[in-house]
Formats: C-alpha cells, sequence, structure tokens
C-alpha cells in the first residue's frame, strides 16, 4: 500500500472526492458485486466502489443492462456493503427505476438506501429526469450522475459506439453535466466519450468526473472489475487495460484441481481426517 493511503484510512466522503479534485488528486473508482472481491477491492485501497448494473452482464450473463431489477442490484449493494470499510459505495439505480415519474423514483431510490446501507446512488441521465433527481436530492441521498453512452439507453442508441462526436450532441452533454451540477449532484461519470469534450465538462464543473473511455482529462477513473482483471477475453474496447489475465490464471488452477482429483492425488494424507 502506498505511504498516501497507509496515512489515510478514514471513510471516503463525497465532500472528500470534492477536495480531491481541488487539490488534483485523482479519483479511483473500480466495481464490485459480491462480499469476497469487496473486501479484497476496499483492502487494497479504493476511493469508491461502484455496485453498478453492469452486474447484469458480467454476474448475470445478460447481453443488457436492461434486464437488472432493484431486488437484483439490492442484493449485490448488501453484500459489498458487509465487504467495505473506507471506500464510497455507489450503487446504480437500475433500468426503469429512475425514468420520469419522481415519487416512483424516490421510493426505488429510497428502497435501495434502506435495504443496502448504501453511501450514494449513481443515475443515467440528464435534463429528462431531472426531477426524479431533485427530489431524491431534496430527500437526502447523494447522487452520481452519468452521461455519454449511457447502457441503459442501448435501445435508443443501437451500438456501443462513442457518443457526442457531433457538436450538437456534445453541447447536450455540457448542459446536461452544468444542470446536474446546479440540482446538487456530486459527481458524474463521463462513459465513453471524446477525451477533449470530457476535459471541457471537467473544467467547467466543480464537482469531479469519473472517466470510463473519456481519456486522461477528468478527475477520476472507472473500470469494471471483470474486465480490468481479465475475468473477460471477450470484450477488449481501446479504452481498458488489462491489469492481469485472470481467465488463464483460474483456467490453469481448475484444470489442475481436476487433473489432481482424477489422479487421486488429492486429497493427500496431510489433507485429510
Ligand atoms: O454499471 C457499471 O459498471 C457502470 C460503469 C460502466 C461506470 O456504470
Amino acid at each position: 500500500m502506498s505511504a498516501a493511503l497507509e496515512e489515510d484510512k478514514r471513510k471516503v466522503t463525497t465532500h472528500r472526492l470534492k477536495e480531491m479534485k481541488s487539490r488534483g488528486e485523482k479519483i479511483s473508482m473500480l466495481t464490485a458485486y459480491d462480499y469476497s472481491m469487496a473486501t479484497i477491492i476496499d483492502q487494497a485501497g479504493m476511493d469508491v466502489i461502484l455496485v453498478g448494473d453492469s452486474a447484469s452482464n458480467v454476474m448475470a450473463g445478460n447481453i443488457t443492462t436492461l434486464p437488472m431489477t432493484l431486488d437484483q442490484i439490492i442484493y449485490h449493494g448488501t453484500s459489498v456493503m458487509k465487504a467495505v470499510k473506507r471506500a464510497l459505495v455507489v450503487v446504480d439505480m437500475p433500468f426503469g427505476s429512475c425514468s420520469g415519474n419522481p415519487y416512483k423514483s424516490l421510493d426505488a431510490a429510497i428502497r435501495i438506501m434502506k435495504e443496502t446501507g448504501a453511501d450514494t446512488l449513481k443515475i443515467e441521465g440528464g435534463e429528462e429526469i431531472i426531477e426524479d433527481i431533485k427530489i431524491i436530492i431534496k430527500a437526502g441521498i447523494p447522487v452520481m450522475g452519468h452521461l455519454g453512452l449511457m447502457p441503459q439507453s442501448i435501445n435508443k442508441y443501437g451500438t456501443y459506439n462513442v457518443r457526442a462526436k457531433e457538436k450538437a450532441e456534445a453541447d447536450k452533454l455540457i448542459s446536461d453535466a452544468l444542470l446536474l451540477e446546479s440540482v446538487g449532484c456530486y459527481a458524474i461519470t463521463l462513459e465513453k466519450i471524446p477525451a477533449e469534450l470530457a476535459g471541457e465538462v471537467t473544467s467547467k464543473l466543480s464537482i469531479p468526473t469519473i472517466g470510463i473511455g473519456a481519456g486522461p482529462k477528468v478527475d477520476g477513473q472507472v473500470l469494471v472489475m471483470h474486465d480490468m482483471l481479465g475475468i473477460n477475453k471477450d470484450f477488449s474496447p481501446k479504452f481498458l487495460r488489462r491489469y492481469e489475465d485472470l481467465h488463464t490464471v483460474i483456467t490453469k488452477a481448475v484444470q489442475n484441481y481436476i487433473k489432481d482429483v482424477k489422479k487421486q492425488d488429492f486429497p493427500n494424507e496431510h489433507e485429510s481426517y
């Protein structure tokens, strides 16, 4: 663990993320969906742990994030919260739980906060759902916005390509970011947009931006844990850096176990009662 982390074991708060932006310290964020991995990631010193609806893809095997239910995200959030001592924990509001009916959205937000004990929520969208976001923040729930590629809108886009390359979409993204800040969001995730645009948004905001596929000129970075650990072999977007090849590591370990069972080498006398 680095000296900086050794010195700072305090719980990460939304306020501390803002302080990190003002002193130019980059924010680290990674997804987790279960107790065991959240324990490792928190103890490694991650600033923010996201219980992302990407669980729909990497945990449940769905093609999109749309099937994720409120009950399922609450299950993942509860497991993660049992593990985490230091990181700020953010839970995604799943598709359909925050979509233009503010009181219904508030009910869903309160359920997630009460049942998981999470610190904050993340919500995809801008001006279209601003009334929902306002009422959730008014109830005392901190909200991280999410702009750019919003996977819950994949059926509208038709592709997972880079968003906001055209001026009209870039202008809307900037005005949505300013709007989210003005209603009290404490941070915004920017997904798969041009690096220059992400830098422009970041410089216009006093709240932190966290990028995924948004280049280096943002206040922090987020990745999906299964992607950066190389558990997935099939997902290789340009923005992804793999820090391990766990697919190979796990395959070898499992094959060795099978081999040992077959040749009656496991368990040996020291592994028996
Ligand atoms: O659900 C998720 O993992 C996310 C990240 C891609 C930011 O929203």
